[in-house]
């Protein structure tokens, strides 16, 4: 017999098709309150669970007595509690290696669109604003050559790594929970500490998991640290910043400018103090958003989620605790 799979995000018709083979879905369309209520019905019958963009919860689990696995369509998997998963035997997957490339791609977009003040230029011409050949008043700062700061050296950081030092000639400093020869190595990287990097660094770059460790690791305290023509990008998690301490720094212009992908709360209010500062860069959580990295991420998820239901390990488990089949 088929097993039962909730699904909450769209897929392309190829990979609907590729599930639908194998296993009766069920579609939440949006992730409305109409949305949520389909859910919270549906769970009882669900075996597998793949989407993204939902916090699940004890409270929303406990609902889905039947649960074998959860295929997250994302790297990150702080809406999760892994902790209660694990307990209960479910699997958990996610997406790494697909979306690296693409998420670097963003965070490098962000740096240029900082220093070059990319879009406040652009909405002033946009704005009919460009009446004569533009002076200091408007002028950003050089990249190329600039010391690039990476916290946090996973796939993406040495993506960003890579195209700093292969495409910019950026001196490379980072931070990360340990030193990694083989970056170094690579990218002519030198591990140092957060403080001393946060000192030192033209653009500091976060590129880290969400976790119970790296949650506020960024508060008034090190953004003191910070050069007023400093630059800070965040392409990981809005909780990993103190947000209101990050307004106050830009306020105060005690760094320079700011491109951040993701926010304390998303998606961003309007009328968030962020979105009054020009030299702040907001985007919409986009950093994996390309046609082909969200394809290859789907295409992923779904690989776990029928690896999963068939009883094999799952390319990407992230609970390996709740593995109870052969080692991997
Ligand atoms: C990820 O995959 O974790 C991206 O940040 C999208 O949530």
């Amino acid at each position: 017999m088929k097993k039962h799979v909730l699904l909450y995000k769209k897929l392309s018709p190829v990979l609907m098709d590729r599930l639908q083979q194998q296993a009766e879905v069920t579609l939440i369309d949006e992730l409305n309150a109409e949305g949520l209520q389909a859910l919270r019905q549906a769970l009882p019958r669900a075996q597998g669970l793949l989407g993204a963009s939902l916090r699940l919860d004890a409270e929303l689990l406990d609902l889905a007595p039947q649960l074998q696995a959860v295929a997250s369509v994302s790297v990150g998997v702080d809406n999760y509690d892994i902790d209660y998963l694990t307990r209960r035997g479910i699997l958990l997957s996610n997406t790494p290696d697909v979306l690296t490339e693409t998420t670097a791609d963003t965070g490098f977009a962000l740096i240029l669109a900082t220093a070059r003040r990319v879009v406040e230029l652009a909405n002033m011409v946009r704005a009919g604003q460009w009446q004569r050949t533009i002076g200091p008043l408007h002028f950003g700062s050089d990249v190329h050559g600039k010391t690039l700061g990476i916290i946090g050296m996973g796939r993406i950081g040495e993506a960003l790594a890579q195209r700093g030092h292969c495409g910019f000639g950026m001196p490379v400093l980072y931070h990360s929970t340990r030193p990694k020869p083989a970056v170094e190595q690579r990218f002519n990287a030198r591990y140092c500490s957060l403080e001393q990097l946060l000192q030192e660094a033209d653009f500091v770059c976060l590129t880290l998991p969400l976790t119970d460790q790296t949650q506020g690791l960024i508060g008034r305290r090190e953004l003191a640290l910070m050069r007023p023509e400093s630059i800070f990008i965040n392409i990981s998690r809005g909780k990993v910043v103190d947000e209101a301490a990050l307004i106050e720094a830009l306020q105060e212009r005690r760094i320079r400018g700011a491109g951040l992908d993701v926010f304390e709360r998303e998606p961003l209010a309007p009328d968030s103090r962020l979105l009054q500062l020009p030299q702040v860069v907001a985007t919409p959580h986009m950093g994996s958003a390309t046609h082909e990295t969200r394809e290859a991420m789907a295409r992923c998820a779904v690989d776990n989620l029928l690896a999963a239901l068939a009883g094999k390990r799952p390319p990407n488990l992230v609970n390996a605790q709740a593995w109870t089949g052969q080692p991997g």
